[in-house]
């Protein structure tokens, strides 16, 4: 069949007509002879750039929904050779199909050519090689583009592995210290680290290195704190949007999930009590909500730790992201509130 086309003395072209603008998939030795193309340069690229522009746009749209349709149609079609010369013709267009009669290509035969004084012949080729140009230069910023994305995921990577070695090394000097406090001190600042290397994990793994996952973080570290807790003690609930925010904020967020969620984990829950820990983020008004609830022993139930940091630094972070924090006495239990601005546009997550 290909040797047929081939041979044939009328230009004939096939186009995929399932896909966006009908890519060529064949041309035949006479196309490429009248257009000046080569089977290369033609060969899954959009079989318009074989119209004139500014001719017959009516005649294209037609050739187009027929195409599309699968049904014949024969019409008047100026063309554009890569000379951007102009010709003009009869342009018959027939659907090919399967056995099943299942739509597979469309064939376009060219006759009756003949040449069209071009009084624009310079300017069409001209723009012709703008175009050109243009599509050189989207692919080299696309290609440029490609490589910051990469660069920006292999920093992210180097950042977690640096914080996780920071982690473990503070952890190693913790194990040998004998004052417990000294040693909770440095347990503590270790779980805070880790939390920083887990979000730079997540963005250095993320398609967009410009956007922190909240759900997926959130998830995973809400899992680990409460699965190092007796099986079945406390029951984690989720309520989480698949939201996205920008990258710039994740560290402060982390840290502050880590402190609401360890909290909770440790404090709500002394001597084996039973419950339930809800954390739900969604969008609010003007951005992002989190919430962190227990329904542990409430805060003023639980005995107070001296020199504690977590919730100064809280406090500190929720400023950082320009947010409001309520505490509020469930009876039983403690929920933190959280309401922070966040651009709409920005928190979108493909
Ligand atoms: N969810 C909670 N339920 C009960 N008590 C809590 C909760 N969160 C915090 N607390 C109480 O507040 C105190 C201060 O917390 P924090 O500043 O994070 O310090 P730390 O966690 O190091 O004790 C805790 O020691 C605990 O008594
Ligand atoms: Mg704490």
């Amino acid at each position: 069949m290909r040797a047929a086309f081939q041979s044939l003395l009328m230009p004939v072209l096939m186009v995929d007509p399932h896909r966006e603008n009908a890519p060529v998939a064949f041309a035949n030795r006479a196309l490429l002879d009248l257009t000046g193309y080569s089977q290369e340069e033609l060969s899954g690229r959009s079989w318009h750039l074989l119209h004139m522009p500014g001719s017959g746009v009516d005649a294209l749209t037609a050739i187009d929904a027929a195409t599309q349709a699968g049904e014949a149609l024969e019409t008047g079609f100026v063309g554009r050779r890569k000379d951007g010369a102009a010709f003009e013709c009869t342009l018959a267009l027939s659907p090919v199909r399967d056995e099943a009669g299942r739509l597979r290509w469309a064939t376009l035969v060219l006759t009756g050519i003949g040449s069209v004084p071009d009084p624009h012949r310079d300017v069409t080729a001209a723009s012709w090689d703008l175009e050109e140009q243009v599509e050189r230069r989207t692919k080299a910023l696309q290609a440029a583009l490609n490589r910051r994305t990469a660069l920006l995921h292999e920093v992210e990577h180097r950042i977690k592995n640096t914080l996780q070695m920071t982690a473990s090394l503070v952890l190693l000097k913790a194990r040998r210290l004998r004052d417990p406090e000294a040693r909770k001190v440095l347990q503590e600042t270790a779980e805070r680290v880790s939390a920083l290397s887990a979000a730079h994990r997540l963005l250095s793994a993320s398609g967009d290195a410009g956007r922190f996952n909240l759900q997926e973080f959130t998830a995973e570290l809400a899992g680990e704190l409460v699965t190092a807790l007796p099986k079945g003690q406390v029951d984690l609930d989720l309520d989480i949007q698949p939201l996205g925010v920008p990258a710039p904020k994740a560290t402060a967020l982390a840290l502050l999930l880590n402190e609401l969620i360890g909290n909770a984990v440790k404090h709500a829950f002394p001597n084996g009590r039973r419950g339930r820990l809800t954390i739900e983020i969604g969008r609010a008004e003007n951005g992002l909500k989190i919430a962190v609830e227990d329904d542990g022993v409430g805060l003023d139930h639980a005995p107070a730790t001296e020199g504690s940091f977590g919730k100064t630094l809280i406090t500190m972070l929720v400023q950082q992201l320009k947010g409001q924090l309520t505490w509020r006495d469930q009876k039983p239990g403690t929920r933190a509130e959280i309401a922070m601005p966040v651009d709409a546009q920005e928190m979108k997550f493909e």
